[in-house]
């Protein structure tokens, strides 16, 4: 089992150093390597992805990202910011699927934005589709407008755009995830004002016969995002195109108290897949020894339970992270009254001692 491991700027080394420890205590043989990418790359070579990183991603069974991106990089070119290196790894090796799960743990319920009986027990997967829609299609730019509400001025556009086998691959891998929980897919449009969501809806409506034990319903997105704050448990599987599943993601992340404790997959059609937290390089943090591990610890999970074919060891992970938040252990970003706080290498080894 081959782990690229990228840790990336800000707080990524700290958090990942963490979630290595953890790996390491599992017993299993991992042959894991470590490369720089993002802003950390830059500094060493001069680009966010250099080859040797890419070849190293492409070569391993699974990544391990931490973060990437800093402010002190937004005035170089495109192409060079610290953000190019993920777009780069997900395109390079085909990363379609990204799944983010929401679940709230019972210890962190009054952490969440929503009221207590609305997020306890909340354990949804968002899945969403990531290289197609509008953020790849082409034609795309600035131009004259020739007509319009206003011929002659400068306008913007850009292409929504999906092909069938997009559409098919992604509807599968959803209700596969779907199978193996309680059987239920909410694919989520805009049918009723894009053509591009229209087909959508058809085309996942034809794959769902394949899946007669799986219940399929289909949303408008604005009516998701609405249902998503007023009876979020009454999701399981939610899948979606790239832009809406982008915005839907980052909202059922804050159901759950803090972006700290929410693991992410990304993964291609071997099941060779990019696991990461869903947060940035919280660049206001970086360096205090403060920032939330557990994200990055619950990605080394779904790294072993998706591309590594080592569910025990995913569910020991999970386990032990439970026991942790149980002991009322908690770095700022989850903290309440009554609970004691730790930080990012203390968290750790908390996660660790509880493994044993
Ligand atoms: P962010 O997720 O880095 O931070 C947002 C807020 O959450 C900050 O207050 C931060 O301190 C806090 N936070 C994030 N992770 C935390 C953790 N593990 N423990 C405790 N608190 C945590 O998002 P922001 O500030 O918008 O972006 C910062 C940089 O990260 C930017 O350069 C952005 O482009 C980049 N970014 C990178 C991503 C990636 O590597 N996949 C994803 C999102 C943003
Ligand atoms: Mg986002």
């Amino acid at each position: 089992m081959k782990i690229a491991i990228l840790p990336g700027d800000g707080i990524g080394p700290e958090i990942t150093a963490e979630a290595v420890k953890v790996l390491n205590a599992l017993d299993l043989k991992f042959e894991m390597e470590t490369a720089p990418v993002g802003g950390a790359a830059y500094e060493a070579s001069g680009h966010p992805l250099p080859p040797a990183t890419l070849k190293l991603a492409k070569d391993a069974d699974a990544v391990l990202f931490g973060a990437v991106g800093d402010w002190k990089y937004d005035t170089l070119d495109r192409p060079l910011r610290p953000e190019q290196a993920i777009l780069g790894l997900r395109k390079e090796l085909g990363l379609f699927a990204n799944f983010r799960p929401a679940i709230c743990y019972e210890q962190l319920t009054h952490a969440s934005s929503l009221k207590p009986e609305l997020v306890a027990g909340l354990d949804i997967l968002i899945i969403r589709e990531l290289t197609g829609d509008i953020y790849f299609g082409q034609p795309r730019g600035r131009r004259t407008a020739v007509d319009g509400h206003f011929p002659g001025s400068e306008e913007a556009f850009d292409t929504m755009r999906y092909s069938r086998p997009e559409i098919e691959r992604i509807a599968h891998v959803a209700f596969q995830a779907a199978q193996k929980r309680s059987k239920k897919v909410t694919s989520v449009d805009k049918a009723n004002v894009l053509e591009t969501f229209q087909f959508w809806k058809d085309v996942v409506t034809e794959v769902g016969q394949q899946y007669p034990d799986v219940q399929l319903d289909h949303m408008y997105v604005d009516n998701a995002a609405m249902q998503l704050v007023k009876e979020p448990k009454k999701f399981d599987v939610v899948v979606t195109g790239n832009m809406f599943g982008d915005i839907l993601s980052d909202e059922a992340s804050m159901l759950t108290g803090s972006i700290g404790m929410l693991p992410s997959a990304s993964l291609n059609d071997q099941k060779q897949g990019l696991y990461e937290p869903s947060h940035g390089s919280a660049p206001d943090i970086a360096g205090q020894g403060v920032a939330n591990p557990l994200a990055t610890i619950l990605s080394a999970a779904m790294m072993l339970r998706f591309s590594l074919n080592q569910p025990e060891a995913a569910d020991r992970i999970e386990t032990a992270v439970k026991a942790v938040l149980a002991q009322g252990l908690r770095t700022p970003d989850i903290y309440s009254a009554g609970t004691t706080k730790v930080g990012t290498r203390e968290m750790g080894e908390a996660v660790l001692k509880a493994l044993k």
